[in-house]
C-alpha cells in the first residue's frame, strides 16, 4: 500500500526526534577518517517545504520544528545548510540531512518505492546518493554487505499496515546476519495499541531504545515517537539524552 505521503508530517515532533538522533549518530560514526555506508529502506522525497499546503494542513511542523529555538549540534548545522541552499521554509528529510553530514569517503544508498516520491527524491538528491526505485527491504539486503563495511541503516516505514512492525524486525535480523557490522535504527510510532512491542519482541537481538512523548491531537492518534538501535556504537546512549534536550519544548 502506498498512500502515505511524508509531506503531511515533515518537521513534526516525530521527525524532530528521528532527525536529531540521526544527525547525532552520523556525526558519531564519521568521527574517524575511514568512510561509512549509510542506507535508507524508506527514503521519502528527501527535502520538504514547510510552506507547502500538505504540511500546513496537519499543523505538525507548527507543533514541531517551528516551536524550538534554532538547534545546535549536527542537526542544527545540517538544517542551516539546507536552508541556505533552498530557502528559510525548507526542511530536510532524512536523505538531505544525511547528504549534508556525510563526506566524500562515505557512500549513501536510498530506497523509495512510491513513483512520485522516488521522482522527487531523484531531483532533490541528484548527484549526492545512489537512488533506487525498489522495495527498501529487498534492495538493502541485495547490496549488503557493502563497502565500506562500517555503516548505518535507517528503517523508517509508514506503518500503514499492522504487519510492518514484524516486517521491520525480520528485516533487521536478516540484515545483521548478512552484514554484522551494520548499525540499524528503526523508527516507530507510539500508539495506544502499542504495536511496537511486538516488533521489539520479534527482534531477538540486543538493542537500546528511546521513546519521547508529545500530544498532537488531544491524546488521539500518535502519543509519541520511538527509536530502536541495534548494534549501537559506543557513545550512542548519550545521543538519546541529547535528542530530548535539543527538542525540549516539544519532546518529553
Ligand atoms: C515515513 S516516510 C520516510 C520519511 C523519511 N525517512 C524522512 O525521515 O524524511 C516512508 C516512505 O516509505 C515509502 N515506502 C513505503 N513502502 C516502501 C517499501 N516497501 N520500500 C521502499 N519505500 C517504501 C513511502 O512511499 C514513504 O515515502
Amino acid at each position: 500500500m502506498l498512500s502515505y505521503q511524508h509531506a503531511y508530517h515533515a518537521g513534526g515532533p516525530a521527525d524532530l526526534h528521528k532527525h536529531i538522533a540521526l544527525a547525532e549518530l552520523l556525526a558519531l560514526l564519521t568521527r574517524k577518517p575511514r568512510g561509512i555506508s549509510y542506507m535508507e529502506t524508506h527514503a521519502g522525497r528527501g527535502l520538504y517545504d514547510l510552506a507547502a499546503p500538505e504540511t500546513a494542513k496537519t499543523g505538525e511542523a507548527e507543533a514541531g520544528i517551528a516551536r524550538i529555538p534554532p538547534p545546535d549540534g549536527p542537526f542544527g548545522e545540517a538544517l542551516a545548510n539546507v536552508r541556505a541552499l533552498h530557502g528559510e521554509t525548507a526542511y530536510p528529510g532524512s536523505p538531505a540531512l544525511a547528504a549534508s553530514l556525510l563526506r566524500e569517503v562515505d557512500r549513501l544508498h536510498l530506497m523509495e518505492l512510491h513513483p512520485a516520491e522516488f521522482a522527487a527524491l531523484k531531483t532533490n538528491l541528484e548527484g549526492e546518493a545512489a537512488i533506487h526505485h525498489r522495495d527498501g527491504y529487498e534492495g538493502v539486503l541485495a547490496i549488503s554487505p557493502p563497502k565500506p563495511r562500517k555503516g548505518l541503516v535507517l528503517v523508517d516505514p509508514s506503518y500503514e499496515v499492522k504487519s510492518e512492525y514484524i516486517q521491520a524486525a525480520d528485516f533487521t535480523r536478516k540484515l545483521v546476519a548478512k552484514w554484522p557490522e551494520a548499525t540499524v535504527m528503526i523508527w516507530y510510532p507510539v500508539l495506544k495499541a502499542a504495536r511496537h512491542t511486538d516488533m521489539l519482541a520479534a527482534l531477538k537481538l540486543p538493542y537500546i531504545k528511546d521513546e519521547v512523548a508529545f500530544d498532537l491531537n488531544d491524546g488521539k492518534g500518535m502519543l509519541g515517537s520511538g527509536l530502536v538501535l541495534v548494534n549501537a556504537p559506543y557513545g550512542a546512549e548519550n545521543i538519546f539524552g541529547r535528542t530530548r534536550k535539543l527538542g525540549a519544548p516539544v519532546l518529553r
